[in-house]
């Protein structure tokens, strides 16, 4: 293994930046180039690529976002845009690339392995929504941002008697909706693992204005419901003034914590020597105290399996 190149891909994530230097400074200390491509599979695709230093990861730890510049390319997804993957990286010396992001960028570092390049994948996405790993880098921080979002929401909420629905992010998978709601004390969560009823809402909301409760937090993942019309809906039934904050974008960005970038550095690491064992189609992921390697073809079809024992302690807990 004489050059390592690096993408960042998908929706960006907090840790990114951590873990572009542990591949970065793990890879030079083995004396081992580095090379950044920038803006994901399409950067990839124009041979947007730099050689990387010591220096060309200094400062940036903490930084949200990613150095890299994150893109979906639509090309790299047919067979024909990874053969042109696969010839730019040989053009380049390249003889291993590191992936950070979610399940497609996983399938695409499984699909260039295929074509002779060794590759390794670090899940990085906000969602949690690989299975095969208990957590990925972002997720932690983006939980906490909701939940610090949610202490603000309860301050005026309770100050005007009011309820309100906030929309988090989250795709297919509800689990930035359940950590938040449980860390962040809501009333209400809804996922979309859980068919949901908006009876079961009214009434609670109805129940915490009888004991005196002035607020009302429902979190609400997004895909599930409209929340403008959930919000009308329980005014109508409930009497209660209710306000809707959608939190977007906001989620996706910041410092990472503490969690998000120790696993990043231990990752992106793992990802390096990973390659430099010959080990290629890899997805490097956790487990409790644990780093582990699986290949990325069954790393994929791992389902992800929500924690209904959280769920169920986050409803007792705020009823
Ligand atoms: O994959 C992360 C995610 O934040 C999802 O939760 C969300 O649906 C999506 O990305 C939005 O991404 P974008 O606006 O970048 O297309």
């Amino acid at each position: 293994m004489r050059t390592i190149a690096m993408l960042t891909s998908g929706g960006d994530a907090p840790g990114m930046n951590a873990c572009i230097r542990s591949i970065a400074r793990t890879a030079l200390n083995k004396g081992i180039r580095v090379k950044g491509i920038r803006f994901g599979y399409e950067g990839l695709m124009r041979g947007d690529i730099y050689e990387m230093n010591v220096s060309s990861v200094a400062d940036i730890i903490q930084k949200g976002g990613t150095i890299l510049g994150s893109a979906r390319s639509e090309e790299f997804t047919k067979p024909e845009g990874q053969a042109k993957a696969r010839n730019i990286l040989k053009s380049f010396g390249i003889d291993g690339l590191i992936v950070m992001g979610g399940d497609g960028s996983m399938k695409g570092a499984e699909a260039l392995s295929k074509l002779g390049i060794m590759t390794a994948g670090v899940p990085c996405t906000i969602d949690n929504d690989l299975g095969y790993t208990d957590f990925t880098i972002g997720f932690h921080t983006a939980v906490e941002t909701v939940i610090e979002s949610i202490g603000k929401l309860r301050d005026t909420s309770a100050s005007h008697a009011r309820a309100v629905i906030v929309q988090v992010m989250g795709r297919h998978c509800g689990d930035i909706a359940l950590y938040a709601g449980l860390g962040g004390g809501a009333e209400s969560v809804i996922v979309p693992e859980h068919d949901f009823d908006i009876q079961m809402i009214t009434d609670r909301i109805i129940r915490g204005k009888l004991r005196g409760k002035r607020h009302h937090i429902i979190v609400l993942a997004e895909g599930v419901g409209e929340p403008y019309e959930m919000g009308k809906t329980i005014k109508e039934i409930t009497g209660v003034d209710t306000r809707i904050t959608i939190l977007g974008h906001v989620q996706r960005g910041g410092s990472p914590s503490f969690t998000d970038a120790k696993l990043a550095c231990i990752m992106g690491s793992e990802a390096v020597q990973a390659l430099v064992d010959g080990e290629t189609a890899v997805a490097i992921g956790s487990h409790g105290q644990d780093i582990f390697r699986m290949p990325i073809s069954e790393a994929v079809r791992v389902p992800h399996v929500f924690n209904e024992s959280v769920y169920e302690l986050t409803g007792m807990l705020s009823s």
